[in-house]
Parts: C-alpha cells; structure tokens; sequence
C-alpha cells in the first residue's frame, strides 16, 4: 500500500481536480441536490439531501482522512471557468464496500461531454502510475448506462454483475438491486485513447 494519502491536484485538458474542502459545501449542495444523480448512487446517500448534506459529507471526509484512512477526493473544476466545482471523484483504494473503490458524479449541465471520462482518466493514471497500484473495483447500478460508458471509455473490464443487498427500497425501484462491478487494472489504463492527467 503506499504511503502518499494526500490527495494531489490533477489536470486534464479541460479540468483541473483539486481536493475537497470545506468551501465547496455550497457548490455540492447546488449540484448534488439532484435526484437525477443521487438516484444513480448507494443508498447510504440520503434523500432529500438533507440542507446540511454537503457540509456533513465534506467534514465526515475530512474526519477520516485525518483519522489515517486512504481516501483521496476531488473536486472537478473547468479549466478557464469560474473556480466553481462542478463534479466530484472519490477513490478508496483500500477499501473493500461492496461499491468498489471509486464513486463519481458531475452537475446535471455539463453531461454528456466526456468530462467524467477525461476526469476518470486522471485518476487513472494517478493510482496506476503515481501510487503503483495494480488494480482496483468500481461499480455501477446495471440501469446507470452514462456510468458504464464512462467505464468502458477509461479501460474498465466487465467482471459480472451482483446484487446490491444494502439497497433501500426507494433506490431498489429504480436499480432494480442489480450492479455491474468493474475492474480496473494497470495494462488497462489509457485504453479508450483518452489522454492522462499530469500530477501537479
Ligand atoms: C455518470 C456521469 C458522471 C457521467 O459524466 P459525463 O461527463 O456525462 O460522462 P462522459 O460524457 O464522459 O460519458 C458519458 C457517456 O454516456 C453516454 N450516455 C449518457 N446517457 C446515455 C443514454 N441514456 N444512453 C446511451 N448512452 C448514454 C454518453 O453519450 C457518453 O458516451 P459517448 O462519449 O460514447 O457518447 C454523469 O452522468 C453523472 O453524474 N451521473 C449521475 C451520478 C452517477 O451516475 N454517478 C456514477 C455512479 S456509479
């Protein structure tokens, strides 16, 4: 396992990913508070989003990266925009969640221009490359089709599907408890002909 638990600040050709902070509650509150993204998403997010959502989940992240976990998280910011974050990845490497290791999302507005596949793609490079890991999960519920373009775009190998036993019956209508698991591993980064991220 490796010893760099900072997380770093990336950038892409359109993105720059830089660490959660506090001062990114209200954009989260704004962008995440949607149920066209949180209904795509574990059923430990809750719904309503809770007004102080933002600002629990940010402090509860920070409480354990300071508490010693492996946990990096970025916020996604357009290059050239107005500092706004937009998006966000998480990526757990140690973790064994039945969700896997990665959960992603981004604003409503920017879908759909392969921002989370040039985002996805940093990430990448950065466990592979940077923290040397050989291979990780991610997850996805089986109706999320963005997400497994998102996969299937940045590398990620089909290993089968299983059922999400913790779903709550709210999410359960809409996954129909099925999730797709992914693996990611080091020859398959950079397949999907996306260019990396440089590690700032
Ligand atoms: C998943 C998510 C992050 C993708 O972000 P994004 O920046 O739009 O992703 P990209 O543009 O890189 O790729 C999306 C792909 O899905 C495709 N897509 C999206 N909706 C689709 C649909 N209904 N049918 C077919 N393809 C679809 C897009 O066309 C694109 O593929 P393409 O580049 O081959 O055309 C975004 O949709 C999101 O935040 N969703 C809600 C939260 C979520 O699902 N998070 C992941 C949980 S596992």
């Amino acid at each position: 396992m490796s010893e760099i638990t900072k997380t770093p600040t990336l950038q892409t050709a359109r993105l720059i990913l830089r660490p959660l902070a506090l001062t990114d509650a209200p954009a989260i509150q704004r962008h995440f508070n949607n149920w066209n993204i949180i209904q795509h998403l574990a059923s430990v997010v809750p719904w309503p989003y809770p007004e102080d959502g933002a600002e629990t989940f940010i402090a509860r992240e920070l409480e354990k990266v300071a508490a010693g976990e492996e946990i990096y998280n970025w916020m996604l910011v357009l290059r050239g925009g107005d500092g706004e974050a937009i998006g966000n990845i998480r990526f757990r490497p140690g973790s064994d969640d039945a969700n896997g290791n990665r959960g992603f999302w981004l604003a409503e507005h920017y879908w759909n221009r392969g921002l989370m596949s040039e985002a996805v793609s940093a990430v990448n490079d950065f466990a592979f490359r940077t923290l040397g890991i050989e291979s990780f999960y991610a997850c996805n519920a089986a109706t999320n089709v963005a997400s497994r373009r998102v996969k299937q775009k940045t590398g990620a190998e089909l290993v089968g599907y299983i059922e999400l036993a913790h779903a709550s019956a709210l999410r359960s209508l809409s996954f129909g408890g099925q999730v797709v698991v992914w693996l990611l591993a080091d020859d398959a980064a950079g397949s999907g002909g996306i260019s990396f991220g440089q590690v700032l």
